[in-house]
């Protein structure tokens, strides 16, 4: 499946570009930010990323079930544990979508839907710590990076090709 990228230096949040924009956008365009100034988490926390983060949001305007979105965040997590195993990062997923890798929390999802009578559009927002080397200390003791993890720095861009991999797999599997 080819994507439609956009790739922006800065957004409040790539969830929020989505939302304000999907009637203007191709359905699987994924929204790119090297900086969030809003970044959003669940639970109406905030989502901390730096240019070291992999933060992203898939839109997706196929015509889904209400009772099946919830499915998708599953979905997004299990591709992350695909896609991890091809870095030898054996990682387990938190209910519903924590990814975490020794205790620690390493990519986060937020998964919203805008719907009216239908579902209208789902955004699979997506952060993941890559490159970090340090986190602020309030989070600290609880997030980690693949960088912390492996090592080894990682290109970003491969990370994301290869996820949309895993995540189109599943995706289609499950429409
Ligand atoms: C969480 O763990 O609470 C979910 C974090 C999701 C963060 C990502 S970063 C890209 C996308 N845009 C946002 O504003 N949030 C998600």
């Amino acid at each position: 499946m080819n994507y439609n990228l956009l790739h922006f230096k800065s957004l409040d949040s790539t969830n929020n570009y989505i939302k304000n924009n999907y009637l203007n956008i191709p359905n699987r365009s994924i929204v790119l930010a090297d900086y969030q100034t809003s970044g959003k988490g669940r639970n109406n926390r905030v989502w901390f990323g730096s240019q070291d983060s992999l933060m992203f949001s898939i839109l997706l305007k196929e015509d889904i079930n209400k009772e099946k979105v919830s499915i998708l965040s599953l979905l997004s997590a299990a591709a992350w544990h695909e896609t991890l195993l091809k870095y030898n990062v054996d990682c387990q997923i938190k209910w519903p979508n924590d990814i975490i890798v020794n205790e620690k929390k390493v990519c986060g999802i937020l998964l919203e839907a805008i719907s009216k009578t239908n579902i209208e559009c789902i955004i699979i927002g997506i952060g993941i710590n890559v490159n970090n080397e340090s986190f602020d200390d309030d989070i600290e003791k609880t997030a980690t990076s693949l960088k912390q993890i492996t090592k080894n720095k990682l290109d970003k861009t491969k990370l994301l090709l290869s996820y949309l991999e895993e995540f189109d797999e599943l995706y289609d599997d499950y429409l």
